[in-house]
């Protein structure tokens, strides 16, 4: 079990959480924090004891109120390019994990916070959940991912808008947009989350895996390469022993028992 400085890991019933808690600073992202959330993620992609990573932010305020400005603040044009191709690569990482992330969001996603939102796979977001990129209005773009992801969220037009304009919107709005997947009353967020993780984490984990696989890589390349891709990942679902108990299971009216194999 990981349990570092500013990001600490907790499993149970097949759901690991990982709370980023840096609280004074709103849970800003800073070198540290981005390498301690990478550590967090080293190890639960092969623990069978993990079928869904649920991601969050320590207190009340804040899912992540973004990088942290204080180190952006010093950086040069070639440190400009390492602080945003690390964030990235921490970012890909969470994107492509095998297993589904979903982000709980319960105060300000800002700049690095909404792009790290954005490569989680599901957003569930508390009514006091506010999601913005702010960057220009600090003389920069987003930097991890963020110019890249949320237009394919939320199509090109609105990313546009919160881009240009770094205004904020509320949960209620980012539901509207798919944005968020999913808004709950503020205190039940991770309650609500669990429940969301917990439906999913009763399916088959490689067909979980596969499905993620599938459907990111699609995005990413064209028609035909991602059909064929799908076609191939269904046939080696087919080798599993969680195909053979999934379909026994209907067959014989009870619920699977799926193993990961
Ligand atoms: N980087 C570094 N520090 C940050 C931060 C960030 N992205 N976001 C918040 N903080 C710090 C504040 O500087 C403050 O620290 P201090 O108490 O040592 O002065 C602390 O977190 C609390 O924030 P504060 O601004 O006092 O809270 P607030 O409720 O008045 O405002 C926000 C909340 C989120 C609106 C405001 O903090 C903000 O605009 N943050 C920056 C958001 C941003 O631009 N992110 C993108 C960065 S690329």
């Amino acid at each position: 079990m990981n349990d570092n400085t500013y990001v600490r890991t907790e499993i149970q019933d097949l759901i690991a959480t990982v709370t980023i808690d840096r609280q004074a600073k709103l849970n800003a992202l800073n070198p540290q924090v981005i390498a301690e959330i990478d550590a967090a993620f080293d190890g639960l992609g092969g623990d069978p004891a993990v079928r869904v990573v649920i991601l969050t932010g320590a207190g009340d305020k804040a899912f992540v109120a973004g990088a942290d400005i204080g180190v952006l603040a010093t950086m040069g044009p070639r440190t400009g390019v390492a602080v945003s191709r690390e964030g990235q690569e921490v970012l890909r990482r969470i994107e492509r994990f095998p297993k589904p992330v979903v982000a709980a969001v319960g105060g300000y996603a800002l700049g690095g916070g909404c792009e790290l939102a954005i490569a989680c796979h599901l957003r569930v977001a508390s009514e006091r959940a506010r999601f913005g990129l702010p960057e220009v209005g600090l003389g920069i773009i987003p930097g991890y991912g963020g110019t890249v992801r949320l237009a394919r969220l939320v199509g090109l037009g609105r990313a546009v808008e919160m881009v240009l304009t770094g205004d904020m919107v509320t949960a209620e709005r980012a539901a509207e947009i798919g944005l968020a997947n999913l808004v709950v009353p503020h205190e039940d967020l991770m309650e609500r989350t669990r429940k969301l993780a917990g439906r999913i984490a009763r399916n088959a984990p490689v067909a979980l895996e596969m499905a993620l696989k599938s459907m990111y890589e699609a995005v990413e390349s064209n028609m035909e390469h991602a059909l064929e891709l799908e076609s191939t990942l269904f046939g080696l679902l087919a080798s599993t022993d969680d195909m053979q108990e999934g379909m026994a299971a209907f067959l014989e009216k009870r619920r699977a028992a799926f193993k990961g194999e």
